[in-house]
C-alpha cells in the first residue's frame, strides 16, 4: 500500500472546509484565529502554557514554567497538584458531580454508567485498598487488564496516591508482560480472571502467573472477577478485587496526594529499534496540561458531548484520550470492551446509535476493515448524533478518509487526523475542527506551542514536497521526560541525530500550502494495524523457537492493516521447512509476544542477504517481500547470489 498511498496523497487535491455552523460554535473558529494563537504561542510559549495551566487546580503554584538542562526538560517546577484530583474532585467542586464521567459498554451484558461523584468514590476506595496493601508514593504498579471500568479506576487510584502505573496491553503475552514488569520492578500487578473478546475468554490471569515466575519484585496480584472462569489463586499473593474493596477497613474517602509537577505519573513501554522496549516516562503536571488542552481544542469538547475513542487503554491513545484528557475536561467518555465486528460488523455503529455519540475517534485500520464490510452496516444505524470524527495511529489513505467522511460523517463532520506518539504524550500535528480546511490524508498543521519541521539528512529544512525527517524543535509540556532507567537511550534516540531537536522517527513532507503529510517510520519500527511493533522484538521471538537459526522481519503493505509482518527464517541444520512448522513458529510468536505480532507470512530461506561484516540488509529483504524486480544495489553483499533464491521463493 505504501506506493499506492503515496501516489494517492500526491494526487490529492480536494479540500473540505468546516461548515459555518460548526465553526460558529467551535472554540477555535477560523484559520485566522488559529494562526494568531499559534504565533503568540511560539513567540512566548511559557506565557501560553502558564495561562492554560492556571485553568487546572494547583495545591501550590509553580515557580518556573520551563527549565532546560541539555536535552532534559522540566515543567512547572515547585508546583504541586494531583492528576486524579483534577480529573474528578475539581469537577465535583464545580457542581458537576452528577454528570456522567464514564459510560462502559461491555461486549455482552448491561451498560454501566458512572457519574463524576460515583467514579470519585470508586477511585477513592481503590486508592485505600492500594494503601492498605502497603503501596506507597513512587511504587510501580503494573496493570494488565481488559477494557473494564476497574482499569480506569486502577489508573486514577494510582494517580491519586502517587503510584506510577505501567499498563501493559492485554493483547501482549507472557514474555512481553514479564519484560515490562521487570523493567519497572513493579510491586503489584492488577489483572482480571480473563477478558471477553469475540465471545471467547482470554485467560489474562494465567498469563500473569506465567510472567511473574521470573519477577521477584511482584509481591501481590489483585484480580477482578470478570469472566467467572476457573483460575488458581496463590495464597498470600493473590487477592480478589471484590473481596478487598468491600472490607470494612476500606473507607470512601482518600486524600489526594500532593505531587510535585515532575514526579512520575506513568511508564508506558513502546517499541524501538532494539529488542528491548522503551519505558516511556510521563510526569504529572506537564502531561496533564498537554492532554487537557489538546483534548479541549482538537475535539472541540462541549458540555453535552458523548465522546468515544475506540483505542485500548493499554496504548497511549487510551491513556491520553479515553481517560486523562476527557476527564480533565469534565467530558463524558465511553469505553468499549469488545471487538469492532462482534457480534456483527455494525457493532461500532450500534454503539454510536445507542449512546448518541457525538465525537468518534478511531484508527484507519478499523475504518478500512469496516469499510470492507459494506455500507449496509453503517446505514442500518442512526448516526445522526455524530458531529466530529477523528483518526490516529497511522496514515489514512484518502479512499478510507472519503468513506469515513461520507458514510459515517454524512458529509457534515470534520475529520481530525491527529499525528502523535507514545513519547509525545498528546497530539502534536492536527486540524482544529472549526478552523482548518482539511485535505484527506494530511494531519495538516502543528498544535499551538509546537514547532514542527521537516529536515533533510544534513539537518537543513526540506523544500515543499521534498520530504525528510519529521522533527520538533521546541520542548512541549506533554513530552516524555526520559526512558525509564535509561537516560542515555533517551538522549541517543530522540536527540542523537540533530542537536537539541526531537527526532520523531517518521518521514514526512509538507506541501506548498504548509500542510504536513506523514509518510511512515524511518526506523525499524512497524505499524501493524496501527500497533507499534519493533522488528527486533519479533525477530527475537522467532529465533527463540527451537527450529530457528536466524530470522529477519520486514513490514509489507496490507490493504486493511496498513502493514503486515513478513518473516524470513533460516532453520537449524537438518530441519525441513514445512507448512506445519510454519504454523508452529507463528503460534510460538503469538504465545510469547502476542497475537498482534504474528508474522503473516514466513519464507524459509537458506541464507539471508548480509554485508561482509554480517549485517542483514533489510532494505533488500523488504524489496524482495514486496515483489520488486529491482531490489537495488547488491554489490555490498557478501554473497549477492542469495537474492536470486529469495526472490524465487517469495510468498505471494
Ligand atoms: O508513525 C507514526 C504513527 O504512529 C507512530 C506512533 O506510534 P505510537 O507511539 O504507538 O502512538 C500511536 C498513537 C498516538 C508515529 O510515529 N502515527 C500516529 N498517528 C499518525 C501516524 N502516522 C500518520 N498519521 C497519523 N495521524
Amino acid at each position: 500500500m505504501e506506493k499506492d498511498y503515496i501516489t494517492s496523497i500526491l494526487k490529492e487535491k480536494r479540500i473540505f472546509k468546516p461548515s459555518k455552523s460548526f465553526s460558529k460554535n467551535a472554540s477555535i473558529k477560523s484559520m485566522g484565529q488559529y494562526k494568531k494563537i499559534y504565533k503568540e504561542s511560539i513567540k512566548n510559549p511559557n506565557k501560553f502554557w502558564a495561562e492554560k495551566a492556571s485553568e487546572l487546580e494547583w495545591f501550590k503554584k509553580w515557580k518556573t514554567v520551563l527549565r532546560k538542562k541539555g536535552n532534559f526538560f522540566k515543567y512547572f517546577e515547585h508546583g504541586k497538584l494531583n492528576v486524579a484530583f483534577n480529573c474528578l474532585d475539581r469537577h465535583i467542586k464545580a457542581g458537576k458531580g452528577n454528570k456522567i464521567a464514564l459510560i462502559w459498554e461491555p461486549e455482552k451484558g448491561a451498560t454501566k454508567r458512572y457519574t463524576y461523584s460515583q467514579l470519585h468514590k470508586e477511585v477513592s476506595r481503590f486508592s485505600n485498598v492500594l494503601k492498605y496493601r502497603g503501596l506507597r508514593k513512587g511504587d510501580r504498579v503494573c496493570i494488565y487488564m481488559p477494557m473494564i471500568p476497574e482499569l480506569a479506576i486502577s489508573m486514577l487510584a494510582c494517580a491519586r496516591i502517587g503510584l506510577i502505573h505501567s499498563i501493559v496491553f492485554g493483547g501482549f503475552s507472557s514474555d512481553s508482560l514479564r519484560d515490562r514488569i521487570k523493567d519497572c520492578k513493579a510491586k503489584m500487578v492488577i489483572t482480571s480472571d480473563g477478558s471477553f473478546r469475540n465471545n471467547k475468554i482470554i485467560p489474562l490471569k494465567n498469563t500473569v502467573d506465567d510472567a511473574v515466575k521470573k519477577c521477584p519484585s511482584v509481591k501481590q496480584i489483585i484480580v477482578v472477577k470478570r469472566c467467572k472462569n476457573k483460575i488458581k489463586m496463590k495464597k498470600k499473593r493473590d487477592i480478589w478485587w471484590h473481596k478487598e474493596i468491600t472490607k470494612k477497613e476500606i473507607k470512601d474517602k482518600c486524600e489526594a496526594e500532593s505531587m510535585d509537577s515532575e514526579d512520575p505519573l506513568f511508564i508506558l513501554h513502546t517499541s524501538g529499534t532494539t529488542g528491548k522496549p522503551k519505558g516511556i516516562l510521563h510526569t504529572q503536571a506537564g502531561y496533564l496540561l498537554y492532554v487537557y488542552q489538546t483534548f479541549k481544542w482538537v475535539f472541540d469538547i462541549q458540555d453535552k458531548d458523548i465522546y468515544w475513542c475506540t483505542a485500548d487503554i493499554g496504548w497511549i491513545t487510551g491513556h491520553s484520550y479515553i481517560i486523562y484528557g476527557p476527564l480533565a475536561n469534565a467530558a463524558t467518555t465511553l469505553m468499549y470492551e469488545g471487538a469492532p465486528m462482534y457480534p456483527k460488523p455494525n457493532r461500532f455503529w450500534e454503539i454510536i446509535q445507542k449512546h448518541k455519540v457525538t465525537i468518534f475517534y478511531t484508527a484507519p485500520t478499523a475504518i478500512r476493515a469496516l469499510m470492507k464490510q459494506g455500507d449496509k452496516w453503517p446505514k442500518s444505524c442512526n448516526l445522526k448524533s455524530l458531529r466530529l470524527l477523528g483518526t490516529v495511529g497511522e496514515p489514512i489513505n484518502p479512499e478510507a478518509w472519503i468513506w469515513y467522511h461520507k458514510i459515517i460523517g454524512n458529509k457534515k463532520c470534520p475529520i481530525v487526523d491527529t499525528w502523535w506518539q507514545t513519547e509525545t504524550g498528546g497530539i502534536l500535528i492536527t486540524p482544529l475542527p472549526g478552523a482548518t480546511p482539511l485535505k484527506p490524508g494530511s494531519a495538516t498543521f502543528p498544535f499551538p506551542g509546537i514547532v514542527a519541521d521537516i529536515v533533510k539528512e544534513n539537518g537543513k529544512k526540506a523544500k515543499p514536497n521534498e520530504g525528510g525527517f519529521l522533527v520538533i524543535k521546541n520542548p512541549w509540556p506533554g513530552m516524555l521526560r526520559t526512558v525509564w532507567g535509561d537516560d542515555e537511550r533517551y538522549k541517543k534516540t530522540y536527540f542523537g541525530k540533530y542537536k537539541r531537536i526531537y527526532l520523531a522517527g517518521d518521514s514526512a513532507r509538507y506541501d506548498k500550502d504548509g500542510y504536513f503529510w506523514i509518510m511512515g517510520r524511518t526506523d525499524d519500527v512497524m505499524k501493524i494495524s496501527g500497533h507499534r511493533i519493533g522488528t527486533a522484538e519479533v525477530e527475537s521471538h522467532l529465533v527463540s523457537h527451537k527450529a530457528v537459526a536466524e530470522a529477519a522481519v520486514v513490514p509489507v503493505p496490507d490493504k486493511i492493516k496498513g502493514w503486515a509482518i513478513y518473516a524470513f527464517v533460516t532453520l537449524k541444520k537438518g530441519i525441513t521447512g514445512t507448512d506445519e512448522l510454519r504454523k508452529k513458529i507463528i503460534k510460538h510468536v503469538a504465545d510469547h509476544m502476542g497475537h498482534i505480532a504474528k508474522p503473516e507470512k514466513i519464507q524459509f530461506a537458506d541464507d539471508l542477504p548480509k554485508t561482509r561484516s554480517g549485517k542483514i540488509m533489510r532494505r533488500i529483504l523488504k524489496a524482495i517481500a514486496e515483489g520488486e524486480e529491482d531490489v537495488g544495489n547488491i554489490t555490498t553483499l557478501a554473497d549477492p547470489s542469495v537474492v536470486v533464491n529469495l526472490k524465487k521463493d517469495r510468498i505471494k
